[in-house]
C-alpha cells in the first residue's frame, strides 16, 4: 500500500475527506503524516483525533522559503511518502522542493484551472462574471497552481451567488475529486510522464465531473 503525506494551513476538511474515504474502504493508502505549518492549525487536532501523526513546523521560524522547504522536505522524508498531497497547503513552494517531489505532489485548487490562478478565486469569479466555476486536482509544478491537470469539476454560477454559496458548493465537489485522483494514483492508474498526465484508458472519462444542475 502506497504512504501519503498530507500537508494542511488550517480546516483540513479535504484532509477529512482523504480520511473518509480511506476509512470507507475506498482509499487503499496508509496516511503516514499530516503536517501543517501552522500550530493552531484545526485540521491537526482532526488528524491526530483520527490517529494520525501530526507535525507542525511554523514557517515564522525561519528566515527565507529556502529554509522553510528544506525542513518541511525533511520532515516529510521521514515518512519515505509515495505522494505528497497539499490539501489547503497555503504556502508558495521554492522550485527545488517541487522538483525534489516532482509526480508525486498534487495540490487541489478552487478554480478551472489555468483560470483564477492564486487566491480569492471565487471573488474574481464573480467579478468576471464567468457561469462555470469548479475546481481542479494538478500535479505541482514551480508555476503557482499551473500544474498539468488531473481532473475538474464543474458547477454553474447561479444568479444571487456569494462567495461563500460558490466556496461552499465547490468544497462539495473538492471532496469528491480528491480522494478519487489520490485513489487513481494509490492503484498505479495515475502518473506524471514527460510532464503530462497519464491516466489508466478506463479513467479518461471520468476526469470530469459536472454537478446536476449543469447536465
Ligand atoms: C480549499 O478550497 C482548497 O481548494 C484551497 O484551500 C481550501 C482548503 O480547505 N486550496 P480545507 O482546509 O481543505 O478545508
Amino acid at each position: 500500500m502506497k504512504n501519503i503525506v498530507i500537508l494542511i494551513s488550517g480546516r483540513g476538511s479535504n484532509m477529512e475527506a482523504l480520511i473518509a474515504a480511506r476509512d470507507a474502504g475506498n482509499l487503499p493508502v496508509n496516511i503516514a503524516a499530516v503536517i501543517s505549518n501552522r500550530p493552531d492549525a484545526k485540521g491537526l487536532e482532526t488528524a491526530a483525533k483520527a490517529g494520525i501523526v501530526t507535525h507542525y513546523i511554523d514557517h515564522k521560524g525561519f528566515a527565507g522559503r529556502e529554509a522553510f522547504d528544506a525542513a518541511l522536505a525533511e520532515c516529510i522524508d521521514m515518512f519515505s511518502p509515495d505522494l505528497v498531497v497539499l490539501a489547503g497547503f497555503m504556502r508558495i513552494l521554492t522550485e527545488g522542493f517541487v522538483r525534489h517531489y516532482e509526480g508525486r505532489l498534487l495540490n487541489i485548487h478552487p478554480s478551472l484551472l489555468p483560470s483564477f490562478p492564486g487566491l480569492h478565486t471565487h471573488q474574481r469569479a464573480l467579478e468576471e462574471g464567468v457561469r462555470i466555476h469548479g475546481c481542479t486536482v494538478h500535479f505541482v509544478t514551480a508555476e503557482l497552481d499551473h500544474g498539468p491537470v488531473v481532473i475538474q469539476a464543474a458547477i454553474p454560477v447561479l444568479d444571487g451567488d456569494t462567495e461563500e454559496s460558490l466556496a461552499a458548493r465547490i468544497l462539495r465537489q473538492e471532496h469528491k475529486v480528491y480522494p478519487q485522483a489520490v485513489r487513481w494514483f494509490a492503484e498505479d492508474k495515475l502518473s506524471l510522464v514527460d510532464g503530462k498526465v497519464r491516466l489508466a484508458a478506463d479513467l479518461r472519462d471520468d476526469t470530469v465531473l459536472i454537478a446536476p444542475e449543469l447536465r
